[in-house]
């Protein structure tokens, strides 16, 4: 036990949960590390069912979450709360996740205190400040300080190097969600409701991107309403986001249609089942645009940007914009066009084969030793 490390993990908003809890339970079943989860609480109502889901319960648990939260609130109590759990703790290392806020001023506390950060899902880049935002600073930031940077592609390797980033600080493992696609793929859902019937073509929407409110969430919304209106044999499925600025929009601009499901945010379960079941995925999400690269799913991304242009590259991610014409035009495109659904649903899945958590803690365990 002696030569055993301290790990802190840090876990904030869904997509962290998603993508570290495969992580979290690797590192638990090797003997060599002492694991200690700490949640920000940034979200509350959107973790706590993953938790569960990959059965992690959190040491820590800052329970910032306000409603109408800004940048502000969350980057400085963040900042004062893992504080005191840093020098409560000396942990030997700090794991953080991706571009949310809580990761970035967990790094920054850790900095502070001249603790190691070990930066996973790390180099995606616009290089468009404001896209995503504040997401593109968040991880261009923690680059500056992380000692070990887990990249999941080429791509995201080399915006590193040409940082001047080490290469022997850089290692390419594949994203972990595509590891948490494999607890959460199989089994049945808890709502058998949201079952795709018989012919029919379920589109998955998520929007919830902080540029995207305003003008551009209602060009989407109402490129979404006119094909649910025009089209039969379509179903729209959209989990809201919990942000009261978007789902205000969406109750208003999609509510009352048929064929539109507007739901609370699904069970990490639940979704990914529907998201292997439907027939198209339209999303601002990054970690949306991944899992349906896996699971050979065309996306329309809802952005004028993406940082993950190996989907576009391989063929399954296509870019829609926000404008309600070229969002319609890209949905209408691929329910008539066969071919072009079929080319994109076989594309190349370019984030990795499940085994990302694997990779990163074997290289924790040398790095560490
Ligand atoms: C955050 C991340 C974003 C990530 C997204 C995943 C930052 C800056 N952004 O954005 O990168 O893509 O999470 O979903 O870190 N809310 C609730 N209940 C919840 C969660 C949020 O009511 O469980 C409300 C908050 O009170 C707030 C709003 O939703 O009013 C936005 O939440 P916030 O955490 O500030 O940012 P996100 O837009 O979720
Ligand atoms: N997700 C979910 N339930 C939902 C919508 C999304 O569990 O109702 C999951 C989805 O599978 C993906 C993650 O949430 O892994 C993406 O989170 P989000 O889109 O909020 O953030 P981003 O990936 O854009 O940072």
């Amino acid at each position: 036990m002696e030569n055993t490390k301290k790990i802190i993990a840090v876990i904030g908003t869904r997509p962290d949960g998603i993508k570290m809890c495969p992580l979290i339970k690797e590192l638990k079943s090797r003997g060599e590390f002492k694991v200690t989860v700490c949640a920000t609480g940034q979200h509350r109502d959107l973790l706590d069912d993953i938790l569960e889901t990959f059965e992690i319960t959190p040491d820590y648990d800052l329970g910032i979450m306000r409603e109408g939260q800004d940048l502000f609130d969350i980057t400085t109590e963040v900042m004062l709360g893992m504080r005191n759990i840093f020098l409560a703790e000396k942990p030997d290392g700090v794991l953080v996740h991706g571009d949310t806020t809580s990761a970035f001023a967990s790094a920054l506390a850790a900095f502070y205190l001249k603790i190691p950060v070990f930066h996973v899902e790390a180099g995606l880049r616009t290089y468009d400040i404001y896209s995503p935002y504040p997401e593109e600073f968040n991880r261009r930031a923690i680059g500056v300080l992380a000692q070990k940077h887990f990249a999941p592609t080429e791509r995201a390797e080399s915006n590193l190097l040409s940082e001047g980033i080490d290469r022997n600080d850089i290692s390419v493992t594949g994203n972990t969600v595509i590891d948490a696609l494999r607890t959460t793929v199989s089994g049945e859902y808890s709502r058998p409701a949201l079952r795709p019937a018989r012919g029919e073509r379920v589109i998955l929407l998520t929007a919830h991107r902080r540029e995207n409110c305003g003008e551009a969430m209602r060009g989407i919304f109402a490129a979404v309403r006119r094909v649910a209106e025009e089209r039969d044999g379509v179903k729209i499925i959209y989990p809201m986001h919990p942000n009261p600025a978007i789902r205000k929009v969406a109750e208003n601009m999609l509510g009352g249609c048929g064929n539109i499901c507007l739901c609370e945010p699904l069970g990490v379960g639940d979704f990914h089942k529907i998201l292997s079941a439907c027939y198209l995925v339209l999303t601002d999400s990054g970690g949306v645009q991944e899992e349906a690269a896996a699971l050979g799913k065309p996306v329309l991304v809802l952005r004028n940007t993406t940082e993950r242009a190996e989907g576009i590259q391989s063929g399954g991610i296509r870019l829609a914009g926000t404008s309600s014409v070229s969002v319609y035009r890209g949905i209408t495109r691929l329910l008539d066009d066969r071919a072009l659904y079929y080319a994109m649903s076989v594309a190349k899945n370019p984030y990795g084969d499940g085994r990302a958590s694997e990779k990163i803690v074997d290289i924790l365990e040398q790095f560490c030793s």
